[in-house]
């Protein structure tokens, strides 16, 4: 009697109700903070080192928050916003997260005044589908084979980033590889940037960076024997070790004469000879193994004159059997002539200090890659991003042909929409709603801050001109203005805006839906070195006893 029922661990916390609401929301609006002040053109770029020392420097909040290594689970579920972001469009996750924040921060000021969680819960939910409503309306249709259109939007997406003075370079680039990889599909397009094959090396300057009418191995020639270069090659793929495998078990040779050594050697050699035999007996000129390549079968393949590339990753193993139509086998016994695949010609170059092998002139001419170069590491790293981000733009354009203009437009413009129709709604959701429309309306203040423009000033002059129906008046952070900017040809994919309405939404209402936190203590961390599986195991298992 009179004592304490003890239900969760020792060294639980928790925290309930406002108290718990109040520690999400201050956590999640810390995140949003830190990228808000990279939103934009004129945005400023982030340094981040991580626990090794090694420096990244970016512009693209879904790498910043990644980098940033959050550890309060509100912070992380901002970093889930930017990382669905860039899974579903790969543009737009700034925006999604500082939407996130702001709907955050303005739902706590509801809360201070007394509405509950539930009825901002259930206002940003009906507001969030009226704004994707309106931003649906108000979108232009475009035609997805203007190549002029799509580059545009490209530039827009690569502006803001570190390389934007080469934005129309890598603009370019985008719209190629896109459109190569697109196929028709009904009376649309589809589009998978995973079929472009993105591969960096540092060295030269950005405006080297090319396209590639095939796949880009990032590995050599494996013997110095064989030749460099393969035309009109047969292909094999492989994925098992052409090497002499070991067995098992520990077995004991008794060796008593030297003759009996060397008939151990050859019969270690025959097997290689065999193997290598086979392959070249099906024809096959190329070997790209997924796997090791002993330096014995080496030297019988380039006496055959094969080329042979070993330790290629599986993606890329993939990549390869798509392009060249072959087929990657696991046992080279099943190796047939109709197994290999095609490629007009396998070449070794040099690229750098580095040597790549380039398989271009595939069977499939949809196969493509981009080998991006830059100045030093960090800007091919930042550049290869940018790409991501331009070919995420031009994919989502292929596949759903409907744009919007940049610069805070549309969001000014659907947030003027839907303070008009909360006016038809009664008493607290009517707040919510609201709220819903000025946090919209911050993306466009904070793109003119982040341009040096007094954002008050810059939203009271943006509110006049919409209400005067000019839909696409926006921020031009260059000039410092609020301009038209349809006008600049400014635009983005529609997609990326409804997929940033759509999660900001559903992260706000998910946070603001919690109201009590119970948080296991952490396990000591640092103190030991982490255990591997087997010892961690049987810790657990002297417990039991
Ligand atoms: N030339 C431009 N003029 C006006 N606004 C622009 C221009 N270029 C980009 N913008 C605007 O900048 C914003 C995008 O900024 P930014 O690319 O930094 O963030 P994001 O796209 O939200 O996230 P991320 O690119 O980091 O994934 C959009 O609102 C876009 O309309
Ligand atoms: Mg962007």
């Amino acid at each position: 009697m009179g004592q304490p029922a003890l239900i969760l661990k020792e060294g639980t916390s928790r925290s309930r109700g406002r108290e718990a609401q109040h520690a999400n929301i201050t956590a999640a609006l810390v995140v949003a903070e830190s990228v808000k002040s990279s939103l934009g053109p004129k945005g400023m770029d982030k340094m981040l080192v991580d626990g090794f020392g090694d420096v990244t420097i970016s512009n693209d909040g879904a790498t910043i928050l990644d980098e940033m290594d959050v550890q309060h689970p509100a912070a992380k579920m901002m970093v889930e916003v930017a990382k669905t972001q860039d899974d579903e469009v790969g543009d737009g996750t700034t925006t999604a997260v500082v939407l996130t924040g702001e709907l955050l921060s303005r739902a706590q000021a509801l809360i201070d005044k007394d509405v509950h969680p539930t009825v901002i819960v259930d206002g940003y939910q009906a507001a969030a589908e009226k704004a994707q409503e309106f931003l649906e309306k108000i979108a232009i249709k475009v035609d997805p084979s203007d190549k002029a259109m799509l580059k545009k939007i490209a530039e827009v997406a690569v502006a803001s980033k570190l390389l934007a003075e080469h934005k129309e370079y890598v603009a370019d680039l985008a719209v190629k590889a896109v459109l190569q990889v697109a196929e028709k599909s009904g009376t649309g397009y589809k589009a998978d940037i995973d079929d472009v094959k993105v591969e960096k090396k540092p060295g030269e300057s950005l405006t080297d960076t090319t396209i590639i009418q095939g796949v880009l191995l990032d590995k050599e020639v494996v013997h110095p024997g064989m030749p460099r270069r393969v035309e009109k090659a047969e292909i094999a793929l492989l994925n098992c070790p052409l090497e002499v495998e070991k067995t098992e078990f520990d077995a004991k040779l008794n060796i008593q004469s030297p003759d009996q050594m060397k008939a151990f050697l050859d019969e270690e050699e025959n097997i290689l000879r065999n193997m290598v035999e086979k392959i070249a007996s099906r024809g096959a000129d190329v070997v790209i193994c997924e796997k090791g390549i002993d330096d014995v079968a080496q030297h019988f393949m380039s006496k055959k004159g094969i080329l042979a590339v070993r330790r290629v990753k599986q993606s890329d193993m993939e990549k390869l059997a798509k392009a060249t139509g072959g087929r990657i086998l696991s046992n080279l016994e099943d190796l047939k002539a109709d197994d290999l695949g095609h490629a007009n010609l396998v070449e070794e170059r040099k690229v750098s200090d580095d040597k790549m092998t380039f398989v271009e002139g595939c069977k499939n001419p949809k196969a493509v890659s981009i080998l991006v170069r830059g100045g030093t590491e960090r800007v091919v790293d930042e550049a290869e991003r940018a790409i991501h981000d331009a070919l995420s733009v031009v994919r989502d354009v292929v596949v759903d042909p409907r744009i919007v203009a940049g610069g805070g437009a549309p969001e000014a413009e659907v947030s003027r929409l839907l303070r008009k129709h909360s006016e038809k709604m009664s008493g607290r959701e009517q707040l919510a709603i609201q709220a819903f429309a000025e946090a919209l309306e911050s993306i466009p203040m904070i793109l003119a801050e982040n341009a040096g423009m007094d954002p008050i000033d810059a939203v009271v002059e943006l509110r006049s001109k919409h209400q005067g129906r000019q839909i696409w008046t926006g921020i031009d952070p260059f000039k410092g203005k609020v301009a038209d900017l349809s006008k600049l040809e400014v635009y983005e994919p529609l997609a990326v805006k409804m997929q940033a309405l759509k999660s900001a939404g559903e992260a706000a209402s998910m946070m603001l839906r919690i109201d009590d936190v119970i948080a296991a203590s952490k396990a000591k961390e640092g103190k030991e070195p982490p255990k591997g599986p087997e010892e961690s195991a049987k810790e657990e298992g002297e417990g039991e006893f």
